[in-house]
């Protein structure tokens, strides 16, 4: 029997429509830079996924799990277990995709969780996690990531967790344009590398 600790725990999550396209490709490299930093990285690719949006039902409110069966249930407990998530999604319309924002809707169950059912006050920022948030898009624009970057830092509080870091990729439009961009995939490889290794050095990792 091995007497190694189990590896932390990093959720990566592939917000794009397009399978190969450049969101998947510079998530594929922040994974890459995670795992050979030490963690274990469990993905999801939520366009291959049975998701409903948010009913605004709050079954919620009992424990703070979401009542919808679907695939969302393997993605709150592995979030549940996470020292680190890295979101990553193609811009669209100054916003994140859809199936993105689906996923974001159905984690309100942990802000229900921490804010009615803890009853943890608005504006506490005891951070179980760290965060990197990737997203890639076709213009160039000074407030192209300004939408999707304010609702996903609300989002990652929701999380207790922290946006330690962000990638934000313009100029990539058709869906092989990232890999043409060694300045991208050695940040988005870098920027993996970097949250593991803050993740491993944190005690109790
Ligand atoms: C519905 C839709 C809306 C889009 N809106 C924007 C936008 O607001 N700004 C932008 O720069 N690119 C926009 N794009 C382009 C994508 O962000 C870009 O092609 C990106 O590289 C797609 O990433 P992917 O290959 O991972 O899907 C849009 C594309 C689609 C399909």
């Amino acid at each position: 029997m091995s007497n190694e600790s189990p590896k932390p725990l990093v959720v990566a999550i592939h917000g794009s429509p397009r399978r190969h396209g450049n969101t998947s490709t510079l998530l594929g490299e922040a994974v890459r830079g995670a795992t050979e930093s030490g963690c274990q990285v469990s993905e999801f690719h939520l366009r291959d996924l049975k998701l409903s949006p948010c009913l605004e039902i709050y079954g919620c409110k009992k424990d703070g799990r979401c009542v919808i069966k679907d695939d969302f249930q393997q993605i709150y407990d592995q979030i549940d277990l996470a020292q680190g998530i890295i979101l990553a999604s193609p811009i669209f319309f100054y916003a994140v995709s859809a199936q993105t924002k689906i996923l974001m809707d159905r984690c309100q169950a942990f802000w229900v969780r921490r804010h009615w059912l803890e009853g943890r006050p608005y504006g506490d920022t005891t951070w179980k996690r760290r965060g990197l948030f990737i997203a890639a898009a076709a213009s160039q624009g000074q407030k192209l990531f300004d939408g999707a970057l304010l609702s996903v830092r609300y989002f990652f509080q929701a999380l207790d967790t922290e946006l330690t870091d962000t990638l934000l990729c313009r100029g990539l439009d058709q869906a092989d344009e990232a890999r043409h961009r060694p300045d991208q995939l050695a940040a988005a490889y870098r920027k993996g590398k970097e949250l593991a290794t803050l993740i491993t050095a944190q005690p109790g990792a």
